[in-house]
């Protein structure tokens, strides 16, 4: 229903009135103000008018997955087993993933129906620290921490990365902190010096950390102070 509709019909406003609220921004859906009249809203949309909350809309939903390997970080995949499969929930349509993982990568996936939450999350200015275990094909010189630190020209994108923290473990292993969340980024800086990732695994997601009690293909909702901590 048109959002100009929706505000007329509740009996404490008239057109006229609902007019003025969306020309002075003071109507707000889902958390943003709107100003279009035609500004389409459901039963699930929560709508504020000022500070007063006239539809509450559908209850927010946070999940962090242990994401498995073999799995794709997709709603729907005609082939292939998606992270929504394992989750037993109704209404799962209405979730999205925050920051996706690729089809081998392992570990922390979060999971909601908050699209305000997920884009604060993922969005390149937030600068929110990701952080992987790798495990590579080749050795891991001491070479790369500086080359981690200064960027990597991705031509594509065409821009150079932001600085990451490589720390060595092994002669094969280390952790890196990323603050973006480019398409295979962790992949193709390792890709620079020829050094296949051969496993992948996110443990944390700036103050979100995998539960360690949680097996691959086990999840379960955020605590109220995980929701707002990021
Ligand atoms: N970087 C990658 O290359 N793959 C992932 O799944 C995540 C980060």
């Amino acid at each position: 229903m048109r959002l100009d509709r929706f505000l007329s019909n509740l009996p404490c406003y008239n057109r006229q009135h609902v007019r003025l609220l969306l020309a002075e921004r003071r109507v707000r859906v889902d958390g943003i103000p709107v100003t279009e009249p035609r500004h389409d809203v459901r039963e699930f949309s929560r709508i504020e008018v000022d500070d007063q909350l006239v539809q509450a809309g559908r209850p927010l939903r946070y999940f962090m997955l242990h994401k498995p390997a073999g799995c794709v970080s997709a709603t729907v995949d005609p082939q292939h087993r998606t992270v929504l499969d394992l989750l037993d929930e109704p209404d799962k349509h209405d979730l999205h993933i925050a920051g996706r993982l690729d089809y081998n990568t392992t570990g922390l996936l979060l999971i909601t129906n908050d699209g305000l939450w997920s884009r604060r999350l993922t969005q390149p200015q937030t600068k929110l620290p990701k952080v992987y275990y790798v495990e590579t094909e080749q050795v891991i010189g001491e070479h790369y921490i500086e080359k981690f630190r200064e960027g990597f020209y991705f031509a594509f994108e065409d821009l150079t990365t932001q600085p990451a923290d490589l720390t060595i473990l092994g002669t094969h292993s280390a952790r890196l902190s990323i603050v973006e969340g480019r398409y295979h980024q962790v992949k193709r800086m390792f890709g620079f010096f020829d050094n296949k990732v051969m496993r992948l695994h996110r443990e944390h997601m700036g103050p979100l950390q995998l539960d360690p009690a949680l097996q691959p293909g086990e999840y379960r909702a955020l605590r109220p102070d995980e929701i707002n901590a990021l």
